[in-house]
């Protein structure tokens, strides 16, 4: 349960995913942050050691718990999915069973995997917020790009990564995609010669195109073209996983007045 603590209300958080590149450095601002306690964080290779000792951060006492079974013991009222596809909607969805609201920042899952996800938190009357890319500068992207969207039929979005990037396209890519519409196709992809895969992954009306090399971070560029004109809106992210946190805080804060899924961080901020 959210309690209240002397002028601010305090989330219970889980974070599954406690010890990765994402999740060690939101860990760290959760621990900072006064309106947030940490009670359980997820890994399975620290379960039984304490999330302070391994990431260095002292009187950081949240214990860490190899599967959300474990974590739902401690009664988190906000849990924060940090972890990987493959185990992500089985973690959110077994979160919504037991109460919890949900922030999903783990990319890869499909609009099928959400429209069960959304299932789920109507059914249980909880919020599920999911984020592609919590950083400020995708979301103004998202935003410039359905403006442009409006006015520009044709478009088609570049998803990079580094060469190790699991998934693919993006949460990043695929959120974009899911708020473009439909995007105009002058040759038909039945209509076209050669292999289709050439032309990409048609995803929600868009075509996207995912480039994993070494030496690339997350980057996007969606890309508008108009007869002797276009348009080329970029992000590129840095190394580290700063970019992130001040969103993904702000998504804790505001994911309870949710019931049922949105998608994008837009959704709870002002424009
Ligand atoms: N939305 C955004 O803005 C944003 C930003 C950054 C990253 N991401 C996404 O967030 C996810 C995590 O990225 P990352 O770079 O932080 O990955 P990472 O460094 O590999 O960290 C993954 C974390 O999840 C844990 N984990 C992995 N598999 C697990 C399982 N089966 N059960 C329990 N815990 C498990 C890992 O610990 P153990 O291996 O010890 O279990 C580790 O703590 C990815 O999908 C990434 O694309 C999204």
């Amino acid at each position: 349960m959210t309690r209240y603590n002397g002028g601010y209300m305090t989330h219970k958080l889980c974070l599954a995913g406690a010890t990765g590149w994402a999740g060690s450095a939101l860990a760290q601002a959760i621990f900072k942050a006064d309106d947030m306690d940490l009670v359980v964080g997820i890994a399975r290779s620290s379960a039984g050691q304490v999330l302070g000792d391994v990431l260095s951060v002292e009187g950081m006492k949240t214990p860490i718990v190899g599967s959300v079974d474990e974590a739902l013991k401690f009664d988190p009222e906000i849990f924060f999915e940090f972890t990987r596809p493959d185990v992500a909607k089985a973690n959110i969805i077994a979160a919504l069973n037991h109460g919890c609201h949900v922030v999903v920042g783990t990319s890869g899952l499909t609009d099928a995997d959400y429209r069960e996800i959304d299932a789920a938190a109507q059914a249980a009357r909880r919020g599920v917020l999911a984020v592609g890319n919590f950083a400020l500068t995708v979301v103004l992207l998202q935003k410039f790009a359905e403006m442009a969207a409006k006015y520009i039929p044709h478009w088609e979005i570049i998803d990079y990564a580094h060469s190790g990037k699991i998934d693919a396209p993006s949460g990043t890519a695929r959120e974009l995609a899911h708020r473009l519409g439909e995007s105009q196709l002058d040759v038909s992809l039945d209509a076209m010669s050669g292999p289709k895969e050439s032309r990409g992954l048609r995803l929600n009306g868009s075509q996207v195109h995912s480039v994993r090399l070494p030496g690339y971070t997350i980057s996007i560029d969606a890309i508008f073209g108009m007869p002797d004109q276009k348009l080329i809106l970029r992000h590129e992210s840095g190394t580290s996983a700063e970019p992130y946190v001040a969103g993904a805080l702000l998504a804790i804060r505001n994911v309870s007045k949710l019931v049922g899924l949105q998608r994008g961080l837009d959704s709870v901020m002002e424009f």
